[in-house]
């Protein structure tokens, strides 16, 4: 079968999580750059990657690179890739760009280059004047840098962030890529319990939940790709199939998500409900400085509010002190995982982190905090029962 060049898009900091993923789906042939992956397979892993990448924003086929310093170079490298191989003869084709350190730095006019030049070879291809775009959507994006321009079509469609599980709105949720991207980063493994005492939506227990019994990411959504007639749907229909194979509901998990606002755990609720794991994680409505596991060697992994879009500064302060006075006092086994773009975190947590990992959640800078718990022992040691008979008297 032949090959494509794919490129998984990724938030700053997740690359490595994602790299990760793609060799776990088999496709080693990767070169990993700031914000994206690329990768080269056959046309399966167009599917495969979209169904199964719990971490990366989106998937990119990349239909051409050249250099393009003039308006004419962009034209006629764009003019002459095989659009006619990917797009419907009715596509709608809308075209994103964006330019850094490039010679072309007007992005509405590189745009507008772009789209005419695959119009027309989409009329030349299909003996038309003009592409009717009354088809499915095939959303094309020009990336000029240094010079040099990429041009793929996004087979994801919507980001890959939406599951399919998250009808409603709520404020200040953490998009499901980064909550896995934390969950990879964290390494917690579904033999350990996990906890998000400030869980919000529930997005990182519901996260959790999913990679324990390996559901697919993708299971409930669509992708742009779908529709293209180059894909044939019994791809899709295969690649649906290897994710309920790999499905295993019989995992068993302690996964429970808290949160001081009750309103936000109905949402948690209802969004555990969606993937049919509304009974298996534990939602309470806890204030986290009651928050008391009754289990040891957990991971806690968390995103409080931080000032910027929940809480004033001195609330924050307040909060992250009852954070640390609870999970050092309460859950000294725990591995505790905290993402706050508040820079002083620490000083109110009262522990310096083992390890900071600087990530973005959506604009906002951030640091995960990192204060790994003590290794489980591996064997119990018996106490010595202090009423066994001595050796005189056994004889
Ligand atoms: C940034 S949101 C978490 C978002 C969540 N990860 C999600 O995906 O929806 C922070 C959460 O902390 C909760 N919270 C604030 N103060 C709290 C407290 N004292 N105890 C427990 N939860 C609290 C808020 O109700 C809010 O849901």
């Amino acid at each position: 079968m032949d090959k494509v060049d794919l490129i998984a898009t990724a938030a700053f900091g997740l690359e490595a999580s994602v790299a990760y993923e793609l060799k776990q789906l088999g496709y080693t042939d990767q070169h990993v750059e700031p914000g994206r992956i690329t990768f080269r397979a056959d046309y399966t892993a167009i599917a495969r990657a979209n169904m199964f990448l719990r971490v990366a924003d989106r998937v990119l086929l990349r239909v051409g690179e050249f250099p393009a310093s003039t308006f004419d170079e962009l034209f006629d490298g764009v003019r002459y890739l095989p659009w006619g191989d990917w797009l419907a003869e009715d596509a709608y084709f809308p075209v994103d760009g964006k330019s850094v350190k490039s010679t072309l730095t007007s992005v509405p006019a590189v745009q507008g280059v772009v789209k005419k030049a695959i119009a027309d070879a989409m009329a030349e291809r299909y003996g038309r004047a003009t592409s009717p775009e009354t088809g499915d959507r095939a959303k094309i994006l020009v990336s000029l840098l240094e010079d040099v321009a990429t041009l793929t079509i996004d087979t994801s469609g919507e980001g890959l962030h939406k599951r399919g599980y998250r009808p409603l709105n709520v404020t200040a949720p953490l998009k499901e890529t980064l909550a896995a991207g934390l969950i990879s980063i964290a390494r917690w493994f579904p033999d350990r319990p996990f906890a998000d005492p400030l869980c919000g939506s529930g997005t990182l227990p519901i996260e959790a939940a999913m990679i324990a019994q390996k559901i697919a990411p993708g299971k409930l959504r669509r992708f742009d790709a779908e529709h293209w007639p180059v894909l044939p749907a019994q791809l899709w229909r295969d690649v649906r199939t290897e994710a309920l194979d790999k499905e295993d509901r019989r995992v068993e998990f302690d996964i429970q998500g808290s949160d001081i606002d009750p309103t936000v755990l109905e949402y948690a609720r209802k969004h555990a409900d969606v993937v049919g794991l509304g009974r298996r994680i534990r939602f309470e409505q806890t204030a986290v400085k009651d928050f008391k596991p009754t289990s040891e060697y957990g991971w806690i992994i968390t995103n409080p509010p931080y000032g910027e879009r929940l809480g004033t500064a001195a609330e924050v302060e307040e909060l992250y002190r009852q954070m640390g006075e609870a999970f050092q006092a309460d859950a000294p086994t725990w591995s505790v995982y905290v993402l706050t773009g508040y820079e002083r975190f620490e000083r109110f947590y009262d522990k310096v982190a083992a390890k900071k990992r600087k990530l973005y959640n959506g604009q906002i800078r951030c640091d995960l905090y990192a204060y790994p718990g003590p290794r489980k022992p591996r064997f119990t040691v018996l106490e010595m029962p202090t009423d066994l008979p001595t050796e005189e008297a056994t004889d």
